[in-house]
């Protein structure tokens, strides 16, 4: 079975598609890297020991779109491209819309053209919005707070109403809580393009002397600490969940939502003390106020794809902040060589 990875070679894509090659799939990825670098696909290739077929294509180009659908025949789709910025993505709405639609747009189109029907895409916690109670189940209400998180949900909602109308295809839509950490080998992990927004590659680039120090976006959150609480969950696990996912798709029609997350919540200082644990270095912080758009708490109930998908995270923290400075310490300019 061969399943295309629209915008694999990012951060996710990347280790999904070694966890697929394990699982004995064939991979095809389709990037314009936009947000990753070629170097990745010599990583990937070195840990699968094989020479995945790459196109570099932006995916919302149907004509290119189509070319690499005639050349391969690709039997499903895992759908990671697109823009992530929450803060860009209020100040160049216009670009998000464009760029997070267009590829759906895309991709829907020429798999209904080529006979594909089996389709995973990469949703977010955020379409949860500003939670009322957690952990967060997949039925709960949904809003977002900036356009980024409106394209997911959006994107949500075509892909559902296409697979209304056509009993034919099989869509899974999985909402991703805070992926961390890299592949064990050290290898490939996540390398983002200037300062980084996210808090772990700011802690492991601070852990490097890249930066000076953390700034912890609030400590006057309801939460134990008063920092902010996430569901941190390893890349690997996220990425073995995409592949219960491709299972799953090719044995049910319509369409299904899954939480991909641990069920446990950390604060910001859980993850600082955490990392400085597991490395033995100290990451130096000042608490900074609020950033705008934050949500106190925000974690997941995992159990619907247990139950559905038999998909459970299994690293621990110490995995993942360990996996996270084994990259950062072993490619400290990331993919640049
Ligand atoms: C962010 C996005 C979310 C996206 C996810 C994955 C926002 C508001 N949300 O989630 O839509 O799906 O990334 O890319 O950006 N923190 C600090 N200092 C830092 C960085 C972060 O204290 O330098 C804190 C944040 O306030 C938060 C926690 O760390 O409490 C996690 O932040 P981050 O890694 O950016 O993820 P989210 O904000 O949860």
């Amino acid at each position: 079975m061969k399943i295309l990875l629209a915008g694999g070679a990012g951060f996710i894509g990347s280790h999904t598609c070694i966890e697929l090659t394990k699982a004995g799939y064939d991979v095809v990825i389709a990037d314009n890297f936009s947000n990753s670098k070629p170097e990745v696909l010599n990583r990937i290739n070195q840990l699968t020991g094989k020479e995945i077929p790459f196109y570099q294509i932006d995916v919302a180009d149907k004509a290119a779109l189509d070319g690499l659908f005639t050349q391969e025949n690709i039997d499903a789709v895992i759908h990671f491209a697109g823009y992530k910025a929450v803060g860009e993505s209020v100040e160049k709405p216009l670009m998000y819309y464009k760029n997070n639609m267009d590829s759906t747009f895309s991709l829907i189109e020429v798999m209904e053209k080529h006979g594909v029907s089996n389709l995973v895409f990469s949703s977010s916690a955020t379409v949860y919005g500003i939670p009322k109670t957690v952990p967060l189940i997949e039925g709960m209400d949904t809003g977002c707070t900036n356009p980024y998180g409106w394209t997911k949900l959006m994107n949500e909602q075509i892909l559902t109403d296409c697979a209304k109308a056509n009993s034919s295809l099989s869509i899974v839509l999985l909402r991703y809580f805070n992926p961390i950490g890299a592949h064990p080998s050290g290898r490939i992990g996540e390398d983002p393009n200037g300062i980084p927004n996210n808090l772990l590659p700011y802690i492991t680039q601070v852990a490097a002397g890249k930066l000076k120090k953390l700034g912890v976006f609030g400590n006057d959150y309801d939460t134990p600490d008063g920092t902010g609480v996430r569901d941190y969950i390893h890349v690997v696990d996220l990425a073995k969940g995409h592949v219960a996912a491709i299972d799953y798709a090719d044995k049910h029609k319509g369409t299904e939502i899954f939480n991909l997350g641990t069920g446990v919540g950390y604060s910001v200082l859980d993850i600082v003390n955490a990392f400085e644990k597991s490395n033995n270095i100290k990451i130096p912080y000042e608490i900074k106020p609020r950033r705008s758009g934050d949500i106190a708490t925000c974690y997941a109930d995992p159990a619907k794809a247990f139950n559905v998908l038999g998909w459970k995270a299994e690293k621990n923290l110490d995995d993942m902040c360990k996996d996270a400075w084994n990259w950062q310490s072993n490619n400290l300019k990331g993919y640049d060589v």
